[in-house]
This record gives C-alpha cells, sequence and structure tokens, in this order.
C-alpha cells in the first residue's frame, strides 16, 4: 500500500514534475532519476505502488508500473516479491556529483503544508471529460464567438440554482457575473467602488496587495473565534468591508451571527458595500454549512465565489452575485468581450453543476478532507498534546497555536526540514492593533494522499524541534522579520 511507503521510511513526497516532450513515461523515468541522483530519494527508500502515484499523477496505472519495470532494469531500482519498489543500492548520488544545481524558482519541498490549495489529485478528470463532451454536443453555434462579459447563461443560471440551495444565495442569472475567480472580483469591484475598504486584521495578503493596486486603502477591523469584529465600522472611513463570514481566513471562524447583522445595519445606515469571499464554504465538517451572508440582505452583499477550493485554483473560474446596480458597472469595467474566462470551460463546469457532478466532486472532497483534518488532529493532539490546534469546523487547513516568542523558531526548523508552512503572522495587516498571536497555519488539503502521513509525522517532529530550541533573545519574533527570513519558502505563493 502506499502507506507503507509513506511511513515506513521518511514519508517523503515524491514531488515529481513530468516534464519534456517524450511521452509520459520517459517524462517520469527522467523525474524519478533526477529525484534519487539528487537525493531526494535516498537508496532504499520504499516507492509508492504504482496504483497509488499513478493516482496521484492522474496517469494510467501501466505507465507508471512500465517506468518502474525499465528503472528496474537499469539498476535504479528494486523489485522484489513482498517489499514492494525500492531505491537501489549506491544509485542515488548527490546533486553536486550529479552537476545538476537545483533549478531556480519553486523552493524544493519535502512536504507542503501551505494553505490555500487543494488536494490536486482530487481533479474530477473523468467527470470533466464527460461533461465537456456533453457541452460540446449542446453548444449553439454563437458560442464559439466572443464572449459575453457577464459570462454564458447556461452557466449563470445553474449557478443561481446551485447556490441558492447549496449557499442560501439569493439569485438569479442576471445578478451573476462570472469571473476568474476571486482575485479579480476584487480588482473589478475595486475599480467600480474605490475608496476605503475595511479588511480583516488577519487576512489573505494577496487580497490586500490587489486592492492597494487598485489604488484602495485598506483598514483592518479586528478578528476573533466569532470573525471580524464590526465595532470600529461605524466610526471609520470605509466605504465597503470585505470579510470571510462563513470561515475566516485563516483562523477559521465563522462570523458570530450578531455581527452578521451588525455588519448588515452598518451597509444598510451608511450606504456602505459588504463583499463576502465565499472561498470554501461548502467544506464544513461538524454540522451544515454556514449559510451565506448574502442571504440577509442581497441589495447591499456582492458575494464571490469559486472554483479554486473545490476544483482546481488552476481552473480560474469564480462568479459574483452582486446587488442590481452594480451589475452594469461590473460588466463596463469588464470590456465588451469576456477577457479570461473560456467560453468552454463555463460551459463545462455548468454541465458538471445541472448533472449533479459538482455536488458528487464536494461529497467526495469534503469526505478526503475530513478524514485528512481528523489524522491530523489526533497526531497532534497525541504527540504535542500542550498545543491547541483551532479553526478545525470547516475548510482545508487548521491553526496550531503556538507559545508566544516561538512561530519564528517553528517555521526556521521547518525551513531546514523542508516543510512548507506559513506563520500566523504572515496574514497580519501591517495596520493591525489586535495582540501578536504565534501560530502557524497548517493547510492540510495539498499533500497528496500517500504522503499525508509522512507530512503529518514530519509537521509533529519539526514543531517539537522548534519549541525545544534554544529562543535568541537577539531575535525578537516580529512579522518583519518572518516576511524577510522565511518568505522565499513558506510564503503563500498566490500572486
Ligand atoms: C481567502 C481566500 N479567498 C479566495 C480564494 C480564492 O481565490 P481565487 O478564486 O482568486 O483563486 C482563496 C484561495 O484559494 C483564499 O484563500
Amino acid at each position: 500500500m502506499a502507506e507503507n511507503w509513506a511511513t515506513s521510511e521518511s514519508g517523503h513526497d515524491l514531488h515529481l514534475e513530468l516534464t519534456g516532450t517524450g511521452g509520459l513515461r520517459a517524462g517520469l523515468m527522467d523525474a524519478l532519476r533526477d529525484a534519487i541522483r539528487v537525493g531526494r530519494l535516498r537508496s532504499g527508500i520504499r516507492l509508492p505502488s504504482s496504483r497509488a502515484l499513478a493516482a496521484d499523477l492522474g496517469i494510467a496505472r501501466n505507465t507508471v508500473a512500465d517506468a518502474y519495470a525499465e528503472l528496474t532494469a537499469e539498476g535504479w531500482l528494486t523489485a522484489r516479491q513482498g517489499s514492494g519498489t525500492r531505491v537501489a543500492a549506491r544509485a542515488a548520488v548527490s546533486g553536486a556529483a550529479a552537476g545538476r544545481p537545483p533549478r531556480p524558482g519553486a523552493p524544493r519541498l519535502t512536504h507542503d503544508l501551505r494553505p490555500g490549495r487543494p488536494d490536486a489529485a482530487g481533479f474530477p478528470r473523468a467527470d470533466w471529460i464527460a461533461a465537456t463532451r456533453r457541452a460540446l454536443h449542446a453548444a449553439p453555434a454563437e458560442a464559439f464567438g466572443p464572449g459575453d462579459p457577464a459570462g454564458r447563461i447556461e452557466l449563470r443560471r445553474a449557478l443561481a440554482g446551485y447556490l441558492a440551495r447549496a449557499r442560501g444565495v439569493h439569485s438569479d442569472p442576471d445578478r451573476i457575473v462570472v469571473c476568474s475567480g476571486a482575485a479579480q472580483a476584487l480588482q473589478l469591484l475595486a475599480a467600480v467602488r474605490p475608496g476605503t475598504f475595511a479588511v480583516e486584521s488577519r487576512g489573505l495578503p494577496h487580497h490586500r496587495r490587489l486592492l492597494a493596486r487598485a489604488g484602495i486603502r485598506t483598514v483592518p477591523l479586528p478578528v476573533d473565534a466569532g470573525g471580524a469584529d464590526p465595532a470600529g465600522l461605524s466610526g471609520s472611513a470605509a466605504d465597503a468591508v470585505l470579510l470571510t463570514p462563513a470561515h475566516q481566513f485563516p483562523t477559521g471562524g465563522a462570523l458570530l451571527p450578531e455581527r452578521r447583522a451588525a455588519v448588515i445595519d452598518w451597509a444598510r445606515a451608511g450606504g456602505g458595500l459588504v463583499l463576502e469571499d465565499d472561498y470554501d464554504g461548502e467544506f464544513r465538517y461538524d454540522r451544515q454549512p454556514v449559510g451565506a451572508l448574502q442571504g440577509l440582505d442581497p441589495g447591499r452583499v456582492a458575494y464571490l465565489g469559486s472554483a479554486s477550493k473545490s476544483l482546481s485554483p488552476g481552473l480560474r473560474l469564480g462568479w459574483m452575485v452582486l446587488p442590481p446596480p452594480l451589475v452594469p458597472e461590473v460588466l463596463a469595467a469588464k470590456g465588451s468581450w469576456e477577457p479570461t474566462v473560456s467560453m468552454l470551460d463555463q460551459l463545462v463546469f455548468a454541465e458538471l453543476l445541472e448533472s449533479g457532478g459538482y455536488d458528487r466532486q464536494i461529497r467526495r472532497m469534503r469526505r478526503g478532507y475530513r478524514a485528512r483534518r481528523d489524522q491530523l488532529t489526533a497526531a497532534l493532539g497525541a504527540r504535542l498534546p500542550q498545543l491547541e490546534v483551532t479553526g478545525i469546523a470547516a475548510g482545508l487547513h487548521a491553526v496550531l497555536e503556538l507559545p508566544p516568542g516561538t512561530e519564528e523558531l517553528v517555521l526556521r526548523e521547518g525551513e531546514r526540514a523542508g516543510l512548507g508552512l506559513t506563520g500566523l503572522g504572515w496574514f497580519r495587516h501591517p495596520e493591525a492593533t489586535c495582540p501578536e498571536r504565534d501560530g502557524v497555519v497548517v493547510g492540510y488539503g495539498t499533500p497528496p494522499d500517500h504522503g499525508f502521513t509522512g507530512a503529518v509525522t514530519a509537521l509533529c517532529e519539526t514543531v517539537a524541534r522548534g519549541l525545544s530550541g534554544p529562543r535568541d533573545p537577539e531575535r525578537p519574533e516580529r512579522p518583519e522579520q518572518r516576511k524577510n527570513q522565511v518568505a522565499q519558502v513558506n510564503q503563500v505563493t498566490q500572486t
């Protein structure tokens, strides 16, 4: 089983990149040779089964089995009945000996536990292929002309039904504008509503940067276990407020009912706009998903949704459900033709929604993420019982709370171990006045299934090492420092 590989050895993920033009088998063989050559796969390490690796890479099992067989014949691997396929003794040489410096660019991580990424192996390839066939057969000829900036009507109809049913969004196709994700939605809304936006004091730096580039000033609202506290909104200069009400990013609370009401009251009183980022609202584990805030007042809330967590962030598919007066303004900001989202992807996604394939996908991913969350919290509870894990009721990440002054030490250990981790400080608004809080935000969506056990073990060991190390009095643990020292390896790599 794949888990044997993950647990019997160091449990490293393979992180194979199938590049080159020689076909999948040749690409896989090159990637494996490369990993062995530079020592990422050490002598004796057991490889995942051909079935597990094929599933993770999304290729045929035979391709993996053939690649293993050829590398065995070449002497890179050994295959023995009952003990699986292993890296042959003396096959590994160092990167220096192989004369291959690490490729510049993306850091090589042994395990990637950065938040914000779904399980890439979870993309429903077969359903997408079937939906593509149906969509292409059904598409009218005009679909192949320039795209409507509002998005395909088939998709807007399907989304209106789905969002009302699954997220409690008050919606009809005329209020929906398709876009390439929450990031583009924010850019468009910033263009039509310039001014000052209140944002959560801990949030995605990428979003704050987007807003800043669009000339928006952001002011922080304190965040606690009940989400953002809107008390400061009334006295502020904010024209709009950006919130993650279903699952605060990254700390994980759901916005308290009285705060939801207060946000709507503020918007009604002064004509403010509420931007609701519902980035992972479907992934809730303890009870029914928290419904969208937009349902409370669809005339005041711009609802932003995205397929980045449920399908793939590479798809670049998202949607806005807007107060009606905003629709023509946003469409004007987009231009006369759809500039970003492929017509075909829109039609295929509409098919997936209408056929129930998307609901199945959400259920499947929810089950998988829930199991990972349970495994993570059980392991942390057993190995680091003194630490609290918060924000675990929903989503694809959890917060491991750390004693004051230790976040930097843990991140440095993570960097040494090649573990992709992001500190809580990374998300803090530069003007936030809320107290410093040490912790790491652990994304449990990204490691492949066969490497998850190893990733959790590495996390526990890394944190334990970080906590047992001496605290350096010369190095106060401040977010600005984290940014400089750890950003290259550990930052959330959304750009
Ligand atoms: C807080 C938050 N909002 C929204 C998104 C989705 O962004 P996009 O739709 O631009 O991929 C993410 C990341 O996936 C996120 O972490």
